[in-house]
């Protein structure tokens, strides 16, 4: 089908026009061969090309990850980039114990599980897993399912569709895979600011008690790195009959003494004493999470009660219609799993590490949104100068950032997030600091003190000048004031002397 001029999409449906007065299959062989057919490409042109004028369109680059030399990888032209967006937080994904039981599940079962969990996909390997899910969480009871985004988006359709008049409450910021969710549901979605408690409750009480009513949040919101009041939400869900759905997709692995995630976090004392009960993890009905991240495998998972987790089992297409995940790569996430509930020296290292990034940025007064967790926001304002400083620091300094823009974040909040891993060095990152000071230079982007003198206007979480405490204590990391190493060496470098 020849492709010549792009249409829009009103004008590609044309009226057939008879054009012969023999026999009606003649008429209607003449009419197929005469009449215009809808221009696909032509359509497929336009929104491409929509994509490419309001700067949302996305270019992916070959990075390839480098098993022995993690964050360190290789690009299509054979150049070696240090790789500092990568969720692979804990190094887990070339982890020897992940990578061991991934092999020896290859070497037992192959590659594919052969079938859906109805047709011969359920084995050993879910079972332990959705096992340590269950257990990692408090909950009766755990889902596995394809990915996080799978996970929200089967657990969010099939509530919001079966709790007759459901309503979703939803964070303003939450991921795509929730909101797909929610729309899947058919559910009324009523959007509440981010983190306000105050909005959040005025629109709760419009809502009768009797009405079945999810708050849906994320516990670490992945693009702005902030962190849900969650205990003002449990109390909000308890005074109106609310469940609650958090996804703590960017938290496990990396809070709590056993990596549950923030909700556990907030219950460090009790958690560490094996006293789960009455505590927000407790509080908190479902939770997604994800083994894409933190765990350095694959896969997505609900945990909640066992009749929630049946529900979810027995009427999600999404669950039900798809090949069960790879018995290695099951394998590879409980590993990961379980490792990560014996030990906090990986999370303990990530927060001390996200430390030492946030100050060595800050300190040559590079834009940091100031949060309490492990993401690393600097913020840029413009789509083209967030791409740009990507481009730059990939080609000119040999280190990959990926840019985030529209629809990821709303426009005029465009920001490269910067994300450290246990596996950043000192020199590393020593050489990102450089880097990105001379790309704030030679771009004339905005330091943090010219975005300060804006934040007024903007929303709160935009004021880089914020001072948080983070979420890790000085006591949870087992550090004292007088520790050397607290934030590494302070910074030789001169501060930004550009600011736009
Ligand atoms: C908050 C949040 N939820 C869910 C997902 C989807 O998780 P996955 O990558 O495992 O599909 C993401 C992905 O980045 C996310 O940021």
């Amino acid at each position: 089908m020849a492709v010549s001029r792009v249409l829009t999409p009103r004008a590609v449906v044309r009226p057939i026009v008879a054009t012969s007065v023999f026999g009606a299959r003649r008429r209607h062989l003449q009419q197929a061969a005469s009449s215009a057919t809808f221009d696909y490409e032509g359509l497929y042109e336009t929104l491409l090309h929509r994509k490419k004028q309001d700067g949302s369109y996305r270019y992916f680059k070959n990075i390839n990850r480098h098993v022995h030399h993690y964050p360190y990888a290789r690009t299509e032209a054979d150049k070696r980039v240090a790789v500092w967006c990568s969720n692979d937080y804990l190094g887990m994904g070339k982890n020897p114990r992940v990578m061991q039981a991934a092999e020896e599940a290859l070497n037992s079962y192959g590659v594919t599980a052969g079938g859906s969990r109805n047709i011969g996909g359920h084995n050993d390997q879910i079972i332990a897993l959705e096992n340590a899910c269950a257990r990692l969480h408090g909950k009766e009871s755990a889902l596995l399912l394809t990915s996080g985004f799978v996970a929200n988006e089967a657990g969010l359709t099939t509530l919001g569709a079966r709790l007759p008049g459901c309503v979703i409450l939803s964070d303003q910021l939450n991921h795509a895979s929730m909101i797909q969710g929610m729309r899947h549901s058919g559910a009324k979605k009523i959007i509440f600011a981010h983190n306000d408690m105050a909005d959040l409750e005025q629109k709760l009480a419009t809502l009768p008690r009797s009405v079945p009513k999810i708050i849906a949040f994320e516990s670490v919101y992945s693009m702005t790195g902030s962190v849900a009041p969650i205990a003002r939400i449990c109390d909000l869900a308890d005074q109106y009959g609310a469940l609650t759905y958090a996804d703590e997709v960017h938290a496990v692995g990396l809070y709590g003494p056993h990596g549950a995630g923030i909700a556990e976090h907030l219950d460090f004392a009790a958690h560490e004493a094996g006293q789960p009960h009455g505590t927000l993890m407790d509080r908190i009905d479902i939770v997604a999470g994800t083994l894409t991240k933190a765990y350095g495998a694959y896969g997505g998972y609900l945990a909640a009660s066992a009749r929630t987790i049946d529900v979810v089992r027995s009427l999600s297409p999404s669950f039900i219609f798809t090949t069960a995940l790879p018995p290695m790569v099951l394998a590879a996430g409980r590993a990961a799993v379980e490792e990560q509930m014996n030990t906090m020296a990986d999370r303990r290292a990530l927060a001390l590490k996200t430390r030492q990034v946030k100050h060595a940025l800050a300190a040559v007064g590079l834009p940091v949104i100031a949060n309490t967790s492990h993401i690393i926001p600097l913020l840029i304002g413009d789509a083209e100068l967030t791409r740009a400083a990507s481009e730059m620091l990939l080609r000119d300094y040999q280190i990959y950032i990926q840019p985030i823009n529209y629809p990821t974040v709303p426009v005029g909040e465009e920001r490269l997030r910067v994300v450290p891993t246990t596996d950043h060095t000192e020199q590393i990152t020593a050489e990102l600091v450089h880097a990105l000071q001379a790309v704030w230079t030679r771009l004339g982007l905005k330091d943090r003190h010219a975005w300060a003198r804006e934040a007024e206007q903007r929303h709160p979480l935009m004021d880089p000048a914020l001072e948080v405490e983070d979420l890790w204590t000085d006591e949870q990391l087992g550090i004292r004031a007088q520790d050397p190493f607290l934030y590494g060496q302070e910074s030789e470098l001169e501060p930004l002397r550009a600011s736009a």
